[in-house]
């Protein structure tokens, strides 16, 4: 029995930033953020998204009743978490109107949480084929004003339905891990910014990639050659770059394993980093703006999540008769964002305050998406859903 991605859906706030106009503000060389990063434009969170609305956005994208009803799990991948001790998986359930009889919990493990997910997803799947299980990966990554993060932040959720016989991507054994107690980025309690030592993460990422990738070649006796096209964690779109330039040669089958990731890095350029959902997003973006996506192509997908974790795994694509359904409602979202000015992010930015105990209401009034949040009452963060008079 197959088991893996059914449905895929994606959300991100109504703002952006342009990586040029940030570059000018910045004092740096606009191709340094263009070309050095490979990023153009980046996704800013309104203080009236979070998580929970953006996985309830993402999600509400795909799913329908009868999904609703056979969801018996729901896995929230974050390291945005909105509180210390209930998952935003319960949150989420209740804005979706999800079915109770339902296993409801969240993972964390930076950008890892949504792989964890996928494939704890996959193991009940193939313990209860009628079953379906929603993962999602959700997250504002927030490094600070005129740090050099900055020009890596990003916004946004990524919703995946696990399913048997699934029409988009059958998820393969075996898969190869690697994990270490190290300090490359963090976010303590006390801080709503990661800490990072930039150049130490890449250097991370890359040797995580190595040792899982070395691995799975040992496993499987699979190379290169066995696959279409290979998928990444893009914390930026250069950090793809980086990996497969550690494998690729300037054969013919390398040149049209790079010609596939410029179809998988086209929507991570326009939004940033979105943690968990990064990979996932990469998945889509090839999904949707590859033209050699056919029935059967085999795709490699390494997941990173500092600390560290590291996952290399291989899927197969399904008949993806949605893929096309998706790149509409995807590039829609993407152009109908709102350009912002530098000084107007900076005061969105600003406005994310730190968590506090006091009541607040929001301004709602320029909300244009399905679920928001309206503010805190008595402690409790109060959420809405639009299509509920
Ligand atoms: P930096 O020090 O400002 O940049 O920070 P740089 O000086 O290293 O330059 C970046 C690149 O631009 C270099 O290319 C330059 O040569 C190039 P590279 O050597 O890397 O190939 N460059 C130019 N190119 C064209 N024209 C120019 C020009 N000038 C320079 N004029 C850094 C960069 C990524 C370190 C910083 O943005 C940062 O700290 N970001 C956050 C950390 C991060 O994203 N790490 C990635 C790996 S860890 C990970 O993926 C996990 C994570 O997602 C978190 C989680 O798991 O939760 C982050």
């Amino acid at each position: 029995m197959s088991v893996g991605i059914d449905k895929i859906g994606f959300y991100t706030p109504k703002f952006y930033i342009d990586m040029v106009d940030l570059a000018h503000a910045r004092n740096e060389d606009p191709n340094k953020y263009l070309v050095g990063i490979g990023q153009t434009r980046q996704a800013v969170a309104p203080v009236t998204q979070d998580i929970v609305t953006m996985a309830a956005n993402a999600a509400a994208t795909f799913l329908t009743a009868e999904d609703k009803q056979n969801i018996e799990m729901i896995i929230f991948g974050t390291e945005s978490g909105i509180d210390n001790s209930k998952a935003a998986a319960m949150y989420l359930q209740n804005l979706l109107e999800l079915s109770h009889e339902a296993r409801a919990f969240e993972i964390k493990q930076a950008c890892y949480g949504a792989t964890a997910g996928l494939q704890m997803a996959v193991d009940f799947v193939k313990l209860h084929p009628e079953a379906s299980v929603l993962v999602v990966g959700a997250d504002i990554a927030r490094y600070g004003i005129n740090t050099p993060g900055e020009v890596t932040q990003g916004a946004g959720a990524v919703a995946m339905l696990v399913k048997s016989n699934p029409d988009l991507v059958e998820i393969e054994e075996p898969s190869t891990f690697y994990s270490e107690d190290i300090m490359d980025f963090w976010r303590p309690l006390y801080r709503s910014e990661a800490i990072v030592d930039g150049h130490y993460s890449n250097n991370m990422y890359i040797d995580f990639f190595t040792k899982t990738w070395e691995q799975y070649q040992q496993k499987t006796n699979q190379t290169m050659n066995d696959f279409d096209a290979f998928l990444f964690h893009l914390p930026y779109t250069k950090m793809g770059i980086k990996a497969l330039r550690t494998i690729l040669t300037d054969d013919d089958h390398s040149q049209k394993i790079w010609q596939e990731f410029e179809a998988a890095k086209k929507y991570n350029a326009e939004v940033g980093n979105i943690y968990t959902g990064s990979l996932y997003l990469s998945l889509l973006s090839w999904l949707a703006n590859s033209t050699n996506v056919k029935q059967g192509n085999h795709i490699g997908l390494f997941s990173f999540g500092s600390g560290a974790q590291g996952e290399f795994f291989a899927g197969r694509i399904g008949p993806a008769k949605k893929r096309l359904e998706i790149k509409d409602q995807v590039d829609e979202m993407l152009a109908d964002r709102t350009l912002l000015s530098i000084d107007e992010y900076e005061e969105i930015f600003n406005a994310r305050k730190p968590f506090e105990s006091a009541d607040y209401q929001l301004d709602t009034s320029s909300e244009n998406a399905n679920y928001y949040l309206l503010g805190q009452k008595n402690h409790q963060l109060i959420y809405k859903n639009a299509n509920e008079k």
